[in-house]
């Protein structure tokens, strides 16, 4: 049975980047490793869902519905997605047992990278045809976790000092799960 992550954070914060480092220096290692990322699931399994509360909740259930049904194939699956409200983690808790981290970055970091300039559509004037009036830390909620397993503050970690300490996070939980 592998082990299943959440990673949750704002859009921009680093889930994929650490996702996909992560599965990179696992693999190395010899283990099967799965990414599950909501922006690639949602042209696929998630293709009919939208931003909504509801929407956002089957999102995320339906990930880790996905993640539970690999189980058996991967040692380390991590869904990486926005995954917003804590009702939707504590879905993914329940289902997969998975252990909650929080890639952590303020907005007025990510309104500066804006890798995806999503942020700056969402600052648009209300009624302008590109505005976004649903982005999730600017006019859509976020509720920060109230217990996750690990915090990560991308704002002032870099990508290895990221990556050094999801991996001695992950390997501990791997220890205490033999
Ligand atoms: S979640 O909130 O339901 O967990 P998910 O991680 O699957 O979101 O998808 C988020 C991605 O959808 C973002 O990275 C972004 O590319 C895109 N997106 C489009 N509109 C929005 C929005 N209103 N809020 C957040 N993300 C959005």
């Amino acid at each position: 049975m592998g082990l299943i992550f959440q990673f949750c954070g704002l859009s921009g914060a680093g889930k994929t980047t650490l996702a996909n480092a992560l599965s990179n220096e696992l693999q190395v290692k010899g283990y099967r490793v799965k990414v599950i990322d909501g922006d690639v699931y949602r042209q696929t399994l998630c293709k009919d869902l939208g931003f909504s509360r509801a929407d956002r909740i089957e999102n995320i259930s339906r990930l880790g519905n996905y993640a539970a049904s690999l189980n058996e194939e991967f040692d380390f699956i991590f869904i990486a997605a926005i995954n917003p409200y804590e009702e939707g983690r504590e879905v993914v808790r329940r289902s997969c047992n998975a252990k909650l981290v929080w890639i952590k970055c303020d907005v007025k970091v990510l309104i500066n990278r804006d890798t995806k300039g999503l942020y700056e559509k969402a600052l648009l004037p209300d009624g302008h045809p590109d505005k976004i009036y649903n982005l999730t830390g600017l006019n859509d909620v976020f509720e920060n976790p109230l217990a996750p397993n690990l915090v990560i503050d991308t704002d002032v970690l870099s990508i290895e000092d990221s990556l050094h300490i999801a991996v001695n996070f992950i390997v501990n939980e791997l220890t205490l799960h033999l």
